[in-house]
């Protein structure tokens, strides 16, 4: 039933890419264009750290698959381009793994076709501290994610209905493992009191996975005899307004959810993250057009990252953060709601841009 599952995600997640994918909040969010805050490019370094993680490059192909013949060999594929091109990459859920040890070989493929590269195994919020190991040690990864996925379960017809199991067991995993742990939505959101919550839990670094991208209560409902949880649709927080949301709640935080370009990855940088994952996005470039195609993809999408930051004169990921930006539409309406200063954000780099240029001092 589990490898049905893991296909039927795939494919209604490809069939959700092939329809329009259309705005989201990243466009309520724009940069103050300054003409003279260019620099050179080879100034520029893609290198990201947090939580005492070390990347290369601030891109990573987030959670998908594996469990069924299927989706290993995706796995298989996602895995070749992740090393071809630097990026991390994490394994979908390894509970198919847990109930059924003769699937390993579909998540293993990741590090087998990944030998040098960062890669994160992925659990639910009720696996034991065990299992957590085990994903770990199967995957050799150098972090671990715990979804949290409330809404999914909901409209999952063969969903989790209880969840005041998943605090507790999120506080013994993070304290168990000996790798990194990284909580993660997949596609709701995680709101400021979550990352604070989290926070308390002990765990390192929260993965923000907002809404304007894969849909997963549309995948679910999809899965329904009678369709009927389709109110759920479009459910949560987007990514852009959890970035806003989660500033100095105090954990280092990755993006994901909706990201659909460079210029998303730029803008998610600067309001924050320390790194920035898609799913969907490759998922849909792999199914259509095979690997060197979803190489080529991410190849193109950190080159153009690289020119937005020699462009707007941000040397590293963590520069886009003094980056003016303005705030606009429903995006400025949940900040305001949720207390949330706009302005600061339009006036951030403190006339850097054209003032400390003309003085010749650096940031
Ligand atoms: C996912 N996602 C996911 N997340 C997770 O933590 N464990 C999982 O097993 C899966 N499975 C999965 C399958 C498929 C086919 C897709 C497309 C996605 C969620 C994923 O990591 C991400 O949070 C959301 O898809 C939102 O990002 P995008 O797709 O909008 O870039």
């Amino acid at each position: 039933m589990i490898s049905q599952r893991k296909d039927d995600h795939v494919r209604l997640a490809v069939e959700q890419q092939h329809g329009h994918v259309g705005r989201n909040q990243f466009d309520e969010v724009s940069f103050v264009h300054h003409a003279l805050a260019g620099i050179d490019r080879p100034d520029v370094s893609l290198a990201t750290t947090f939580a005492g993680i070390a990347w290369q490059v601030p891109l990573y192909i987030n959670a998908m698959t594996g469990g069924s013949t299927k989706t290993g060999e995706i796995n298989r594929d996602l895995a070749i381009a992740a090393q071809e091109t630097g990026v991390p990459i994490a394994s979908g859920s390894m509970s198919a793994y847990f109930k059924d040890p003769s699937c390993a070989d579909t998540f293993r493929v990741i590090r087998e076709k990944n030998p040098d590269g960062f890669v994160l195994a992925n659990i639910n919020a009720t696996a034991s501290v065990e299992k957590a190991q085990r994903a770990v040690d199967l995957l050799q990864a150098n972090a671990l994610q715990i979804h949290i996925n409330t809404a999914q379960e909901t409209v999952m017809p063969e969903g989790d209905r209880s969840f005041s199991a998943w605090v507790p067991q999120i506080e013994r995993i993070a304290a168990a493992v000996d790798v990194p742990v990284i909580v993660k939505e997949v596609g709701f959101g995680l709101s400021r009191e979550s990352v604070l919550m989290l926070a308390n839990l002990g765990v390192q670094v929260a993965d923000l996975g907002g809404r304007g991208g894969t849909d997963f209560a549309r995948i679910e409902n999809g899965r329904r005899a009678l369709g009927d949880y389709a109110f759920l649709e479009g459910w949560g927080q987007s990514t852009a307004a959890c970035l806003l949301d989660a500033q100095g709640a105090g954990l280092p935080v990755l993006a994901s959810g909706g990201v659909r370009n460079p210029l998303d990855v730029a803008r998610a940088l600067a309001l924050g993250a320390s790194g920035v994952g898609v799913s969907g996005g490759f998922l849909r470039t792999l199914m259509d057009d095979g690997v060197p195609a979803l190489i080529a993809q991410i190849s193109t999408w950190l080159d153009q990252l690289t020119a937005l930051m020699t462009m707007l004169g941000a040397r590293t990921p963590a520069e886009l953060t003094h980056c003016d930006l303005l705030i606009h539409g429903s995006l400025r309406d949940f900040c305001t709601d949720r207390g949330i200063e706009t302005g600061q954000y339009a006036r951030r780099s403190g006339g850097f841009n054209t003032l400390t240029r003309m003085t010749g001092s650096t940031r």
